[in-house]
């Protein structure tokens, strides 16, 4: 702890978690707690523009969520695509550049759902309030494993040299690589883990978990969690 606030993170990355409880606590099927996520989501994102935070990613869908059961899976892809098309003008007009990381090639992802992520990104790729990704079919070891799979083809395509290769080459490789790493990982719901997310960017993040589920998460408690970050010290290794 130190007497002086740190700056406004650039980056929060949030697992939003919780969904699924907050339905079954009232008698809803789980998939209600998905829907009653979406208003908590939006909520989220005007607090940050508000709060001056530059990046904002949100963790929708991980690549081991296909294991849930065919209902619930078929129910968020569908929530998806019907998101981002009752959401995308209202996200244009806030200046709010949509960008998706995952694996959007599936097969399992249905070709529309496809064409509205890209159409979405392209719609709002001039923005510049406020950076929402979505990490949906997001792993991870997914996106090290590829980033690893072409540093190899690049060099045995004799593009880069193997000694070279270094932190640097690896961010390089990854999905975004003009994200900057977060600099606070939120998890809503209480559950105190990372699940695959984000696992080399957030080297150095600073994580809450605060025992909000997801649909009752708001605002005021994303500014909260900046005002719990703004206290704590950062040492990156060093002394302080
Ligand atoms: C998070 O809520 C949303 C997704 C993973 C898509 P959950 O569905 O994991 O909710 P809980 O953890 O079961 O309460
Ligand atoms: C992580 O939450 C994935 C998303 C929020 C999209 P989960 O609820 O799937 O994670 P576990 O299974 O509890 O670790
Ligand atoms: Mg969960």
């Amino acid at each position: 702890m130190t007497d002086d606030l740190r700056p406004v993170p650039r980056h929060v990355a949030i697992i939003l978690d919780g969904n699924g409880r907050w339905a079954t606590a009232r008698g809803l099927p789980r998939t209600a707690g998905h829907a009653a996520g979406e208003p908590a989501l939006f909520d989220v994102v005007h607090g940050a523009i508000e709060l001056g935070i530059e990046w904002l990613t949100v963790y929708v869908f991980s690549t081991e969520n296909w294991s849930r059961p065919a209902e619930e899976v078929a129910f968020l892809m569908q929530f998806n695509e019907d998101l981002l098309l009752r959401r995308r003008d209202e996200l244009n007009e806030l200046g709010v550049r949509v960008i998706f990381i995952g694996e959007r090639q599936d097969p399992r992802v249905s070709d529309r759902l496809r064409g509205h992520i890209a159409d979405t990104e392209a719609l709002t790729a001039s923005n510049r309030t406020l950076n929402l990704v979505f990490a949906f079919n997001y792993g991870s070891r997914r996106e090290i494993a590829g980033a690893t799979r072409r540093i190899a083809e690049r060099a045995a395509a004799g593009e880069l040299d193997p000694a070279a290769v270094d932190a640097d080459t690896v961010a390089a490789h990854l999905y975004l690589p003009e994200m900057p790493d977060p600099d606070l990982v939120i998890r809503s719901s209480g559950e105190q883990r990372i699940s695959n997310f984000l696992l080399w960017q957030s080297a150095y993040a600073e994580l809450t978990f605060p025992e909000t589920l997801w649909p009752d998460f708001d605002r005021r408690s994303l500014a909260a969690c900046v005002e719990e970050y703004r206290r704590r010290e950062r040492r990156f290794g060093g002394v302080g």
